[in-house]
């Protein structure tokens, strides 16, 4: 069955460099249905299963790797996979070799106020080296002809999309270019891989993305930033599996068990917020999102609304990067995706603006934006508080309780001309492509006090 992209209209491309490929309007997102599935399955599939595809052959992994320590492991894990790091998993590849692969959790778990949080975007991991070399160097640890041909297919893989996936600063995320790099080197009909791209890569911005966590799924309509991901949100889910999985027979298989991690996700709620809150000022607080915020994010509490809306790039006005276009919502991929296996049930189709995101446990998910270039809730709802160049702390107990978000530095120069003993890609430089912090200033017009009030019910969310 091939889904009918209905709603979906063709955007001529204008002088404005609008995708020229399908596109949704701005506006409300239409609701697609979904497959129902098994959550406790589906937790287990999570952390056990190999939808990854490939890895790093396990006996290699040992002999730099000891087991996890208890504070990094999963309860309920079994067998190998009870000693691994949260965001690792080793599973049997179809050559019957065991290997370790990072899963879903390296991008969608996050520690914050001291607790692991499942689902929370990772915002601090560093994306800034080419890790291509270092997956050759693991060659040297590999034993035996079929672990090393298992080895090298991983490493094939790695190496491809290393280049492409290079950000310009710690704590954003390349995952929309991997995507597209990973699109480009599959025959869209049979998923095989191939050394050499079969069509154009990505152009040489990396788009920056802030991991974004996986409870707004509860209420959004399409995923991603662009309301691109619609029809059924496993199929779109499972394009990890776009690493290494190399046959429509094998991507059908992991398909069978993602509306169970699916439903997984869904059942996943935001960590409260676990310090002190004032509730008479974020009574207040709830008056002024009511009346300033509410026809764009929805209401919270007892009488829950949400409009699932996507604003124009042009009326939010923050960084236009990603909505016009770039990373994996080219043109070329969004037709890959939709004529694939992928496509059966799903489709790609992005709107030129973003959407305005639930804002159920916002405390957690600093820093703000799509492109994480905003720290902090005091700065969301002030934008003459933010700094144009900036490093931010990585130390997840450094979290500001008063600001709500990331403690920063503000600095006078950027990644050009970086401060004496400052790492360039340590910093945060809003003047690069891609990385802008305008826009989205709809609490200028507010009093300190009214911010004050609406910082404090924001909290309770
Ligand atoms: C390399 C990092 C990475 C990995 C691995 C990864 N994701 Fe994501 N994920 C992202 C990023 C970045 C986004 C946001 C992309 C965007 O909106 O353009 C995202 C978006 C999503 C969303 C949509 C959230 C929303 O609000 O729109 C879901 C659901 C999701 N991922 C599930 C998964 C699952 C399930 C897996 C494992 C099968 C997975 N992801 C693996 C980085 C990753
Ligand atoms: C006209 C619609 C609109 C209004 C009004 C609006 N927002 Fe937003 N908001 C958006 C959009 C769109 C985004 C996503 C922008 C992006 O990622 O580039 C956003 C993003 C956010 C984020 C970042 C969420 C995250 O996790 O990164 C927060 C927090 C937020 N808004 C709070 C507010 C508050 C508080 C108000 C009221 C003062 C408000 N917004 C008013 C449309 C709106």
């Amino acid at each position: 069955m091939r889904i009918a992209p209905a709603l979906v209209v063709l955007v001529a491309c204008g002088s404005d460099g609008a995708p020229d490929g399908p596109s949704s309007p701005v506006g409300p997102m239409p609701a697609y249905e979904q497959r129902t599935g098994d959550a406790a399955n589906g937790r287990r599939a999570l952390i056990e299963e190999g939808y990854v595809g490939c890895g790093v052959p396990l006996s290699a992994y040992r002999k730099v790797f000891e087991p996890a320590p208890e504070s990094l492991r999963l309860a309920g894990r079994t067998g190998v996979n009870a000693e691994m790091p949260y965001n690792m998993t080793a599973f049997r590849t179809a050559a019957g070799i065991e290997v370790v692969t990072p899963n879903c959790l390296q991008c969608h778990a996050e520690t914050i106020a001291g607790k692991l949080v499942i689902g929370l975007g990772n915002h601090t991991a560093d994306y800034t080296n080419d890790v291509g070399a270092l997956a050759e160097a693991v060659g040297g640890l590999v034993e035996g002809e079929a672990e090393r041909a298992e080895w090298s297919r991983w490493r094939d893989r790695i190496v491809a999309i290393a280049p492409y996936t290079i950000t310009a600063t710690q704590g954003v995320n390349s995952a929309d270019n991997l995507a597209a790099v990973l699109f480009a080197h599959r025959d869209r009909e049979t998923l095989a891989w191939s050394d050499t791209p079969l069509m154009e890569l990505p152009p040489d911005i990396v788009v920056p993305v802030d991991v974004p966590p996986w409870w707004h799924m509860q209420k959004k309509h399409a995923m991603f930033y662009v309301g691109a991901g619609r029809g059924d949100h496993a199929r779109i889910m499972m394009t990890a599996s776009t690493l290494c999985v190399d046959t429509v027979d094998e991507a059908r298989a992991i398909d069978a068990y993602f509306p169970d991690v699916r439903a997984y996700l869904m059942s996943i709620q935001p960590p409260a917020w676990p310090y002190a809150v004032d509730a008479a000022l974020a009574a207040t607080g709830r008056g002024i999102f009511e009346q300033t915020c509410a026809r764009c994010h929805g209401t919270y509490g007892d009488l829950e609304e949400y409009p699932n809306l996507i604003v124009a790039v042009d009326e939010v006005g923050t960084d236009g990067t990603m909505a016009l276009g770039a990373g994996q919502f080219a043109d070329r991929y969004l037709e890959w995706f939709n004529e694939s296996f992928f496509g059966e049930l799903a489709f790609l189709s992005p709107a030129p603006g973003y959407v305005a995101p639930p804002l159920d446990g916002v405390w957690a998910t600093a820093p703000y934006l799509h492109n994480g270039s905003v720290p902090t809730l005091r700065a969301l709802l002030d934008s003459s508080l933010r700094a144009t160049y900036f490093t931010r702390s990585f130390d997840t107990d450094d979290y500001d309780t008063s600001a709500v978000g990331w403690r920063t530095t503000k600095l006078a120069t950027g990644q050009s001309e970086p401060p004496r003993g400052v790492r360039a890609s340590s910093i945060y430089d809003t003047t690069v492509r891609g990385y802008s912090n305008a826009g989205h200033t709809y609490g200028d017009a507010l009093s300190a006090g009214e911010r004050d009030a609406l910082l404090e019910y924001l909290k309770t969310l």
